[in-house]
């Protein structure tokens, strides 16, 4: 009863930000995303009478009870829907860092959602699945269906889930993460979701959403790199506002987090078509077209940034054969 799956990370340019259900998370706005090709999570899930307790590892390293909470809840969720008693060895690795804002709850929930799934013997819908991994974490349900992807907000859990707009070659962007910190935070978006409705920007948000939502949609449809890529940054400002002056703030913002995005505006006056948005942490995601990538690539390494990650559109979740223990 052994299974591995691959999910990828996803960059949201219309953001989840606070939600109406805490338990079962459901979000306050719908959201829009890309998956990352290489911001992945590879998890190996094995249900066995063998273990006496579930096991979770991050590569070779067994991570202890304080962390593993939310991975023993989701395998428990797992084995509710299998009606299965066995407990399970969980491997799990990164391409990328973890804590830093690259969404790694989002590709590490997807993979353990579809592994443990696969493992238990369940046999689900994609919609199912997609409901499963956001009970994980909330953005996870985006990182489980192929390319753009967008996750309605919906009254309940059985109405919430995510679905692919357009497949992962339907446009050729690019997301460049410049990974300015590689240090955990100290406050995860979970914890940040909790304080959203304090922000006195909030409820305003939330009204304006609609509408922003449907000009990104119509900017995806067309392709329209210029009204998509103004779009993605109001909303990341605008998002980031909002948890700036939530109570208590978070910032997640350093000093390199604003270089970037002034560089963004300079290259942008130059005529270099490229767009920043952000996640919850420092880290600076650059879209742009394929066509732009050389030139984009130049102009960060001149400005003395050196650590990134280059993502196209990638597929979702999938199963793969080669297993990690
Ligand atoms: O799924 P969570 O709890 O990690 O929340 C993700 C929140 C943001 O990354 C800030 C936005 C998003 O939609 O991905």
């Amino acid at each position: 009863m052994k299974a591995t799956a691959i999910a990828p990370a996803n960059i949201a340019f219309i953001k989840y930000w606070g939600k109406k259900d805490k338990a079962l998370r459901l979000p306050r706005n719908d959201s829009i995303s890309m998956n990352l090709s290489n911001a992945t999570t590879t998890t190996t899930v094995d249900f066995s009478q063998d273990y006496v307790k579930d096991e979770i590892y991050y590569g070779n390293q067994k991570m202890d009870d304080g962390e593993t909470g939310r991975v023993i809840d989701h395998l428990e969720r797992v084995r509710r829907l299998a009606k299965k008693r066995l407990f399970a060895r969980v491997i799990t690795k990164n391409s990328f860092p973890k804590g830093t804002g690259i969404a790694s709850s989002a590709s590490g929930f997807a993979a353990l959602t579809l592994a443990a799934a696969a493992a238990s013997g369940l046999k689900l819908s994609a919609k199912q699945l997609s409901i499963l991994a956001r009970l994980g974490s909330g953005s996870a349900c985006r990182s489980m269906s192929p390319g753009f992807v967008e996750w309605k907000a919906a009254d309940s859990s059985n109405n919430s889930y995510a679905y692919s707009l357009y497949s992962e070659k339907y446009w050729n962007l690019r997301d460049i993460i410049i990974v300015v910190s590689e240090e955990k935070k100290s406050i995860t978006s979970s914890a940040g979701h909790e304080n959203a409705g304090s922000s006195i920007f909030f409820q305003a948000r939330l009204e304006n959403l609609p509408q922003r939502i449907n000009k990104l949609k119509e900017a995806l449809k067309t392709k329209d790199i210029k009204t998509f890529g103004n779009l993605a940054e109001e909303e990341a400002i605008e998002l980031h506002a909002v948890m700036m002056t939530q109570k208590p703030p978070l910032f997640y913002w350093s000093s390199k987090t604003l270089e970037i995005i002034k560089y963004v505006h300079i290259w942008r006056k130059e005529g270099l078509p490229v767009y920043f948005t952000l996640d919850a942490g420092p880290n600076v995601h650059l879209i742009c077209e394929e066509k732009q990538e050389k030139k984009v690539l130049q102009k960060i390494k001149n400005s003395g940034y050196k650590n990134m990650i280059i993502n196209n559109p990638a597929a979702g979740a999938k199963i793969i054969n080669k297993h990690l223990f």
